[in-house]
């Protein structure tokens, strides 16, 4: 096992009527407030209106940035990076998924520097010391941005969509308020549950030497999100269901279940690429490639960590072949995203051709190759898009 730093300062309100909170919390970064916010859920769910009620009863002086993009646009963010330094800022108080708060984040740090923050992307990135303070209102359970220092954003104009991390930009408050999620439409449900799904997995199948507290605990948040996303695809106002889900999305990500875990990322690269192109939706990306990703790696060598998450997450009889276990928990997987949840399944439906595929794969390894639970080279992942049409 290796050694870990442990540091997830993120002040977390949980719960319905939290709210209330909102005004003197961002009261302790100052008065003038950048309230972001995405196409106009908000809007539509009444969220706005309260927010607004808290900001004025805190007499705070709001400026405000909307029509945040899925997907985020480097556009935008230089537009909040502008607007907070022309405003003089005091904090940023974000308002929705992972798309708003990313975004929000890299306006945070571009209010702190003097040139273009799409700098902060790509090979020779400058580097990101300062940010000012930024506060989160969570409607979207799936990327866990509320609660990690990260954020990916587009250029369409390059076709890029690089992530970056950076402390500076950890958010300092998050309201997670579960029953904001009640609008969150089924298809983003299901979107969400592969994301939260794909940042555990994305550690769990690791070759390092682990400790067997942080597997159980990673089972045990997977396990959640089976139970409850299809409730709340189903149920879309079921509190014990939507509460699960935004706890987990945000413990997948927040850097606890890392333990020092050293491999890199394996499917998230390969869907960046996919979105870059395409513009499709990051969970749904997930859910397609990683049952072909799990197909592409297993063999001898690895296949208890597929016997681990088959018996453990979905009880698959630990008494079958190791490598019947391995392909049942796969087949259980793709029943999961695509029956139960009803994503679509393959790249033809949702439009991804093979022409763009040797690009796509050249981009995903543009550190190198991904050297993730098995080491993936562009022609690996040329093959596993292959799978995926
Ligand atoms: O824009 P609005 O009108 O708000 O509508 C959004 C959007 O259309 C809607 N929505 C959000 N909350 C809602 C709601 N609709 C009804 N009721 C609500 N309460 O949902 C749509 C998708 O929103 P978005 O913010 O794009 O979704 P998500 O939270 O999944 O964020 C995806 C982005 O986060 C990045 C992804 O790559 C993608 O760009 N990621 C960020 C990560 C991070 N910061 O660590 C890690 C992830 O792996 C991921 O890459
Ligand atoms: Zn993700």
């Amino acid at each position: 096992m290796n050694s870990f730093v442990y540091d997830i300062p993120v002040k977390v309100y949980f719960g319905e009527n939290q709210l209330g909170h909102l005004g003197q919390e961002l009261r302790k970064f100052g008065r003038r407030v950048l309230l972001t916010y995405g196409g106009g859920s908000i809007k539509r769910n009444g969220l706005y209106d309260r927010v607004i009620e808290e900001l004025r009863g805190a007499e705070m002086e709001v400026f405000e940035l909307s029509g945040i993009e899925p997907n985020p646009r480097i556009e935008s963010v230089r537009k909040g990076a502008e607007m907070c330094k022309e405003h003089g800022i005091d904090v940023l108080l974000a308002v929705g998924g992972g798309s708003t708060i990313d975004a929000t984040k890299f306006m945070a740090a571009g209010a702190c520097v003097d040139h273009d923050p799409w700098e902060f992307f790509g090979a020779g990135a400058k580097p990101i010391e300062r940010a000012l303070p930024i506060v989160t209102i969570l409607t979207l359970s799936a990327t866990g941005s509320e609660m990690d220092a990260g954020g990916v954003i587009s250029n369409l104009a390059t076709q890029d969509k690089l992530g970056r991390m950076a402390p500076a930009m950890l958010p300092k408050v998050s309201f997670l308020d579960p029953t904001l999620t009640y609008s969150v439409s089924a298809y983003q449900t299901a979107c969400g549950a592969a994301d939260i799904m794909s940042h555990i997995m994305e550690v769990y199948f690791n070759t390092n030497k682990d400790l067997f507290m942080l597997d159980s605990v990673m089972e045990s948040l997977l396990k959640t999100v089976v139970k409850f996303a299809p409730v709340a695809v189903a149920e879309p106002e079921n509190y014990e269901a939507r509460a699960n889900l935004m706890w987990a999305s945000s413990w997948a990500i927040n850097g606890f279940i890392n333990g020092g875990r050293k491999k890199a990322w394996s499917c998230h690269p390969m869907e960046h690429e996919l979105s870059a192109v395409y513009d499709i939706t990051h969970g749904l990306g997930l859910a397609i490639l990683t049952p072909r990703w799990m197909e592409y790696c297993l063999d001898e060598s690895n296949v208890d960590r597929y016997v681990s998450f088959g018996v453990n997450v979905f009880g698959i009889d630990s008494k079958l072949e190791p490598m019947a276990i391995a392909r049942e928990s796969i087949k259980r997987l793709s029943e999961f995203f695509f029956s139960t949840l009803g994503l679509k399944s393959t790249f033809t439906e949702v439009g991804i051709k093979r022409e763009d595929f040797a690009q796509m794969a050249r981009k995903a390894c543009r550190y190198g190759d991904i050297k993730g639970f098995k080491t993936l080279t562009p022609e690996d992942v040329e093959r596993i898009y292959e799978m995926c049409l």
